[in-house]
């Protein structure tokens, strides 16, 4: 079994379409806990529904985000997990964290990467005017948002979108692209070496993998 710690703030939509996919496919991955940093996230009702242990470490409680971070570090070392996934955390890491999980931390960005880094990525892309938009998964490192790409997600923008028509666009995209990104590195069907991204092989379980998914629409 593979093991998988999930970092978390709010909703944790992303989390329930891991869940989902490991059962679909019935990938050997296992989620070993579920870490989130705000007590009342929803996403810790769902993963307490799934059985899953979850663990809260409320920013607040910390007097600086090296003291916080070392705190989640000591929780996720715990875990011993094979890969750390972000989905939907919304603080920012610092280097020494980043540095301590290089190679093993993965994140969604809801933009095609390196586009609209940071905060509110759909007002951004319908500001710029784009026509396609979508999801990045990506390795982490030291750098906001940037990391070696493992996956995007493309999807059309359409003259009528607001932000929020956008968001649902993206996120359903999301949904399909993490657990594929996922499984595919916990597999090993996907790795990196000097930066770059490799495909080998089939894997130590079977994964469908592709380093983009297109919307049904374009
Ligand atoms: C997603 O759009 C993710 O890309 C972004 O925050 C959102 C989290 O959604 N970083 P959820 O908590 O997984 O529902």
């Amino acid at each position: 079994m593979k093991r998988l710690v999930v970092v978390i703030s709010g909703r944790g939509s992303n989390l329930g379409a891991m869940l989902a996919a490991i059962r679909r496919h019935a990938w050997p991955i296992e989620i070993v806990n579920v870490i989130s940093n705000q007590p009342l996230a929803e996403g810790l009702a769902l993963a307490r529904t799934a059985g899953l242990r979850t663990t809260v470490i409320d920013h607040a409680h910390f007097t600086d985000r090296a003291h916080f971070d070392a705190a989640l570090a000591d929780e996720i070392d715990r875990a011993a997990p094979d890969l750390i996934a972000l989905a939907g955390f919304m603080r920012i890491l610092t280097s020494e964290f980043c540095l301590r999980f290089a190679g093993r931390l993965v994140n969604i960005h809801p933009s095609l990467l390196p586009a609209f880094k940071g905060m509110h990525t759909h007002r951004q892309a319908l500001h710029a005017g784009v026509t396609i938009h979508g999801c990045t998964v990506h390795m982490v490192t030291t750098d906001l948002d940037h990391g070696p790409i493992i996956a995007q997600g493309i999807v059309p923008v359409k003259a009528t979108d607001d932000a929020d028509q956008l968001a649902e666009r993206v996120l359903e995209m999301e949904h399909q692209l993490y657990p594929m990104a996922i499984a595919a590195l916990l597999s090993g069907r996907v790795s990196f070496a000097d930066g770059r991204r490799h495909e080998s092989g089939p894997g130590q379980f079977p994964c469908e993998y592709s380093p983009w998914l297109l919307h049904p629409d374009l």
